[in-house]
């Protein structure tokens, strides 16, 4: 970390901690620390000598953003009206940031970082501290929830959700590795973590509380109470669903949805995921 961003993190940890503060200076520290956000210079976790840390810090310093932020009309014209908080307005994208943001009813937030490359189909959403990297697709109706951190090269399907994990400040946000496809309508929530060239089938829903079945290497995969639910590099996950034997559960024919890892991915899941290179 330079010494300009070792600075900052004192300043955030100081502000996010007092009960008073002088709101004038503490604007202009939040501004800097945003921009640093916005330009991809500080993030909410990232990966340390191959693990997942997560920046609590960072964390602290978008929350105290909505402390100090004032409710601001923000709207657009004479027909859209948006209120909310100043200190985290829309992001303005220029030319120069080389971001495709087609037109429809998307917005990123100030405060996420958006690599070159990326392309946003409306409408979508990428809420403050999330991290996308270069040559991913957020597709229509996808989100990418708050301090959410997006590889290189993921495409996220139509609808597909990556919840935010603001709260509490130490909480692991969702983290989801290089060349990953999150099939259409998942959901990838609560810090889970998914591995560089997962695959999820369309539909798939992981939690801290869905156990994960690996019918390859016969395994159970779930989180803990120190670490979040982990899907495999190069795994392919669909939905399924497993008999529920506790209480009554047989006798009414009750199954619980689950996911379960059928293969790791091969030359069939790589003819069926590819991507029209020249869309790009
Ligand atoms: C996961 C996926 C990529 C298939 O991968 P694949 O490597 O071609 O998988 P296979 O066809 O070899 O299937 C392996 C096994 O899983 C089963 N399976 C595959 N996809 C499944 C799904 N979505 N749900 C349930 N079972 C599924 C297959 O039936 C097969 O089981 P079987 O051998 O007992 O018949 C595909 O199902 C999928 O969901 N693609 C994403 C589609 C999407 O959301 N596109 C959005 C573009 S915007």
């Amino acid at each position: 970390m330079t010494e300009s961003l070792s600075q900052l993190r004192s300043s955030i940890e100081r502000l996010s901690t007092s009960a008073t503060i002088d709101n004038a200076k503490a604007r202009r520290t939040f501004h800097d620390f945003r921009t640093a956000l916005t330009r991809g210079k500080i993030r909410a976790a990232e990966k340390v000598a191959g693990r997942w840390v997560v920046n609590t810090w960072v964390k602290q310093g978008i929350l105290f953003g909505f402390r100090l932020g004032e409710l601001q009309e923000m709207s657009d014209g004479d027909v859209l009206s948006f209120v909310d908080k100043d200190t985290f307005p829309v992001r303005r994208l220029t030319l120069a940031d080389r971001v495709r943001l087609v037109p429809g009813g998307s917005s990123i937030r100030e405060g996420a970082y958006v690599a070159p490359s990326v392309i946003c189909m409306p409408p979508m959403f990428i809420n403050v501290g999330a991290y996308v990297d270069e040559g991913s697709m957020i597709d229509s109706h996808a989100l990418v929830g708050s301090c959410a951190q997006v590889g290189k090269r993921v495409h996220l399907s139509a609808a597909a959700q990556i919840g935010g994990v603001l709260e509490p400040v130490n909480a692991a946000p969702v983290v989801i590795e290089d060349d990953v496809l999150i099939g259409g309508n998942c959901g990838v929530y609560e810090g889970t973590r998914v591995g560089a060239r997962a695959v999820l089938g369309a539909g798939t829903i992981l939690t801290r509380s869905t156990p994960l079945y690996d019918l390859v290497r016969g395994e159970i995969y779930r989180a803990s109470a120190e670490q979040p639910l982990e899907v495999p590099e190069n795994a392919v996950v669909v939905p399924g669903s497993r008999a529920v034997k506790k209480g009554r559960g047989a006798e009414w024919n009750l199954s619980l949805y689950t996911p379960v890892i059928v293969k790791y991915r091969d030359e069939k899941t790589e003819r069926g995921i590819e991507l029209e290179e020249w869309l790009r």
